[in-house]
Parts: C-alpha cells; structure tokens; sequence
C-alpha cells in the first residue's frame, strides 16, 4: 500500500523532535537502494582479493587508463577511476593525450598497452574527440583486456551468454553494478518484466542482455516507442538510460516497481537558489517515483559508485584469466 504524503513540511516527532517527513527521501528511505554503501562494499571486497591474489600469485592487477583531451566531465570521471584503483591495490597508470591527437597515434599506444604484460585492462575514456572513430579505438583493444566490455568480441560473448571460462565476456561496468543492486534487492529476477528505456552500446544493449540471462522478460524502449509512459508502467523492472533529465514521471511506474537510474544530467538550480548553482538529476523524478516504486537508485549515489567499482572488478577478473587463475565470484 502506497502511504498518503503529508503537507507539512514538517511532522513533529516529538517534543523539540522535528524530521523532514514530507522530504520524500527520508518518509520513504527504506525504498532507496544504496548504490554508494553496496559499491563501498564491493571495493573492500575487491582490495581483499587483490592482497589475497598478491600473496598467493605474486600478481598485482594493472590498469591503463586513457585520456585525449580536457572536456571536464571526462577528466573528473578518469580522476576518480584511477583513485579507486590505487585504493583497491591496482596499479593505476595515466595516460593524457592532446586534444588534437590523431587516431593512428591512440591505436599505437592502445598496441603498447596490448602487449606491455603489467597491465591487465585498458580503459579510453569516451567521448573521444570528432577526428578519432571510436570504434577503430576500441577494436584495437585486446578483448582480454578490454574492461569496459565494448569490444565487438565481448559483446558478442555477452549477447551469446559465454560467460564462464578463460574466455569468457568482460562485462560493461554500468549495467554488471545495476544487475548486482537489482539481485542484491530482489534476489530471484527470474519471470519479471523489464523494460530498459535506451538502446546504447555502453547501457541499454549490454543491460538487456543480463536481464534476458537471468530470465526477465525483456523490451528495450526508446524515444521513438509508442505510448512510452503506458510501456514502462508494465516494467517490473525498470532501467532509465536516456540521458534526459527527470524524463521517467511517477504515472510512468507500476506501484512496487524497481527503478534503476543510469542518468547522470546536470541541470540549473531550482529557481529562488543561486542562478550560477547546478544539481546533478537522474533521468527519472525521484521525488515523485520515490511515492510509488518499491524501491529506486538515487542521483548521486547510485549506480554511479557502481560502475567505478564493476571496473576494479572487471581488471581482477582480466588480470587473473590473463594469467590462469580463477577469477574471484563477485
Ligand atoms: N564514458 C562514459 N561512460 C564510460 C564508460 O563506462 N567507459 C568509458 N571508457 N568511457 C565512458
């Protein structure tokens, strides 16, 4: 049963006790999955594997990460990348290039990277600049060490559900961490409906391939999806990776749904604050969603951590195959 909000902005709680019970993040806080408490957890784990695989090995898991340019969101997200590698033990090692630099010079160090034993995943930063293909960067990759997963081989293995063994997929960070919150909240996904709103390459495709694996019954919905609102409110299970600030409205949720919010936008403050201030928002109204879904990922702390923490994950798995030892079960 969904509870009634109250007006007040507000309740006493108690004599000089007052709460913020019409904040809808604390009248409903058990609903919010906790992306940045679970990857915290996962981090730790990873740290006690990568000592343990030290010990026992004498390996020490090496990522290469890759930066061409300076746009700010890029240099923020490879910043925070290579912090939480060193944390967990991962020898971080950077690589900045010009904003002019040509795509046959990337593949070459993309090449160096392949064949250089102490480094286990190779990570580019994207967007790449408009001179450089994407694509001809990440085929350069050796799928072994491709821990974004957007190899053609590795997505290939994912959508064919090769997903044990040395050669197995490297999985994309984003949609592993949402699959991970999901099973962690639901157990079981197995029969659930899910609608996964984005059809990327790094989200939407890879996300619909894991929930097919764990038997949901999957529809990839987008922007030219007929009665949209009518299709998500099937869902289940409900993944919004659009990009598209608050898109995904309270009437778009089925009551007791999952939501999982990939979006990361940053739109202007409310009107009244500081016209130069920003927040970050999610691509679904979370203050409205909160109401009526069972349970829903913040923005920040949400899936964001997750993905940082899938690709530490992701460089141990790689750097054990690579070397014949059985990778750790995250
Ligand atoms: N740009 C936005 N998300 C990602 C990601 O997951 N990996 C890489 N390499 N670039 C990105």
């Amino acid at each position: 049963m969904i509870e009634a909000v109250s007006n007040n902005s507000a309740d006493a709680t108690g004599p000089g006790e007052r709460t913020n019970m019409s904040n809808p993040r604390e009248r409903y806080a058990d609903r919010v999955i906790d992306g940045k408490g679970f990857a915290e957890a996962l981090r730790g784990r990873i740290g006690k594997n990568i000592a343990a695989i030290n010990k026992a090995h004498g390996l020490k898991p090496g990522l290469a990460v890759v930066l061409v340019g300076d746009d700010p969101a890029s240099k923020v997200y490879v910043r925070n990348k290579e912090k939480a590698a060193a944390e967990a033990g991962i020898t971080a090692t950077d690589h900045r290039l010009d904003a002019s630099t040509g795509q046959a010079e990337l593949v070459a160090l993309v090449e160096q990277l392949n064949s250089d034993p102490a480094v286990h995943g190779i990570l580019v930063q994207l967007p790449l600049p408009d001179q450089i293909d994407p694509n001809a960067v990440i085929d350069a990759i050796a799928p072994s060490k491709d821990v974004d997963g957007f190899h053609v081989i590795n997505t290939g293995r994912l959508a064919t559900s090769q997903m044990t063994g040395p050669d197995a997929a490297l999985v994309p960070c984003t949609p592993l961490g949402c699959r991970m919150l999901l099973e962690d909240r639901l157990g079981d996904l197995s029969g659930m409906n899910a609608v996964v709103l984005g059809r990327s390459n790094i989200v939407g495709k890879p996300m619909a391939a894991l929930l097919t694996q764990a038997s949901c019954t999957v529809t990839v919905a987008h922007s030219r999806t007929k009665d949209l609102a009518e299709v998500c409110r099937r869902a289940d299970i409900l993944v919004a990776a659009v990009g598209r600030p608050q898109m995904v409205r309270r009437d778009w949720i089925k009551p007791g749904a999952a939501v999982i919010d990939v979006g990361i936008n940053r739109i202007a403050a409310p009107s009244g604050e500081d016209p130069d201030k920003t927040r970050l928002v999610g691509d679904v109204d979370f203050d409205a969603a909160i109401e009526v879904a069972g349970a829903i990922t913040p923005v920040p702390g949400g899936v964001g951590p997750m993905t940082i923490a899938c690709l530490l994950a992701n460089t141990v798995t790689a750097a054990c195959r690579q070397n014949g030892i059985e990778p750790p079960a995250w």
